[in-house]
């Protein structure tokens, strides 16, 4: 039986041989497509959802660190550093420990979810909670990566990218061609850089390859940021970024210039999303479609729904949704009503007739 084998032996023809000499890999990738009726219906168009949750460690930064890793592995690093609102950290310190490597993590005070936390902290990394933001963090790790004999492993680094195309691949390996949209939410803005040179490589639009393509087209990408943190919409950045959605509280994104590249050559958007259309859009997910991701990556739905309700969804159009991280990592939004108020399970004995009542079988 064919088990998948990690996003570095599944793609080796399209990646760099320098990740290859010495591969750290926990199966990452080979995530599912899946169809999402519930979201087609309110859109008009045709949509899946990639649900990246489904990686090692639960989220979309394990194909970018499988790379990362390897090429630090392969130079003969023994320590790592990255800034992280908590899935960069969690998958860090999970390939550092697969690695044998010393990890090192910047995250913002109080302002990371708690299993993400876990995450590294479980996975032996050394983790500093800074008093700043994201963005304060990232400047940190930047500089002591330049100082210090410690690797940096942020999507600045361009082997992150390398492995996070992949996921660009997959989805076009699972229709058989480019959807017409691809929807993601933007924080750091690595993500849609990286998407966006999948999709390009696919289609046979990068010069420094021979390989065949694979795809006749390429999607527009239409990215979509918290509106407390939506930099690259307002064009300008943002001191003091706030959401609920702390994966992406991120006010000065370091791909800024590619995410406007990818979309202005993709013929695409980034546009903005309230913390209410995230929610609302998390709780479609989750009681609709059957997939429970972590509230940043409910914006690339809120976006397609915005979209959708202004009318700019073409009719029938191929969207494929990369939900980025799962619901576990930050639980505590599925335990809230539409209005704001605790959800609290009803309690009843140990009693058939009892359950039975409460659930109004009579
Ligand atoms: N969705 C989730 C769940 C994320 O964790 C992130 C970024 C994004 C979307 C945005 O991706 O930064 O490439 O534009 N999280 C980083 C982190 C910043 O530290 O975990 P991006």
């Amino acid at each position: 039986a064919h088990q998948w084998r990690g996003i570095i032996a599944e793609y080796a023809d399209r990646l760099p041989a320098h990740v290859q000499e010495r591969v750290v890999t926990l199966g990452e990738g080979g995530t599912p497509l899946v169809a999402a009726p519930a979201l087609s219906e309110r859109t008009g168009a045709e949509v899946f959802v990639k649900v990246e949750g489904m990686n090692p460690t639960g989220s979309f930064k394990d194909r970018g660190m499988t790379t990362a890793m390897s090429s630090a592995a392969g130079r003969g690093a023994k320590a790592v550093v990255c800034a992280s609102t908590g899935n960069t950290s969690a998958s860090a310190a999970a390939y550092a420990t697969a690695a044998g490597m010393l990890c090192v993590v910047l995250v913002p005070d109080g302002k990371i979810a708690m299993g993400k936390l876990s995450q590294a902290i479980a996975h032996g990394a050394k983790l500093l909670q800074v008093d700043g933001n994201f963005d304060d963090c990232l400047v940190a790790a930047r500089k002591l990566a330049e100082v210090y004999s410690v690797e940096l492993v942020n999507s600045v680094n361009p082997d992150r990218i390398e492995g996070q195309k992949t996921g660009a691949f997959e989805i076009v390996d699972a229709l058989g061609d480019a959807p017409d949209i691809h929807a993601l939410p933007v924080g750091n803005a690595g993500n849609i850089t990286a998407y966006w040179k999948g999709f390009r490589e696919y289609a046979g639009l990068d010069a420094g390859s021979d390989l065949p393509a694979v795809a006749t087209r390429t999607p527009a990408m239409w990215g979509f940021q918290a509106a407390g943190s939506a930099p690259i919409v307002a064009g300008h950045p943002i001191t003091h970024p706030e959401t609920i959605a702390t994966a992406i509280r991120i006010g000065n994104p370091a791909s800024w210039q590619q995410a406007e590249q990818a979309r202005d050559q993709s013929g695409g958007v980034i546009e903005a999303v309230t913390d209410e259309q995230i929610l609302a859009a998390h709780r479609i997910l989750s009681s609709e479609v059957g997939v429970f991701v972590e509230p940043a990556s409910a914006a690339g739905v809120a976006g397609i729904l915005m979209r959708a309700e202004r009318g700019q969804v073409p009719a029938g159009a191929r969207i494929v949704v990369t939900v980025t991280g799962h619901g576990l990592k930050d639980p505590q939004w599925a335990l809230r009503n539409a209005d704001g108020s605790d959800v609290t399970p009803q309690r009843v004995t140990a009693d058939v007739v009892a359950i039975a009542d409460a659930l109004e079988l009579g």
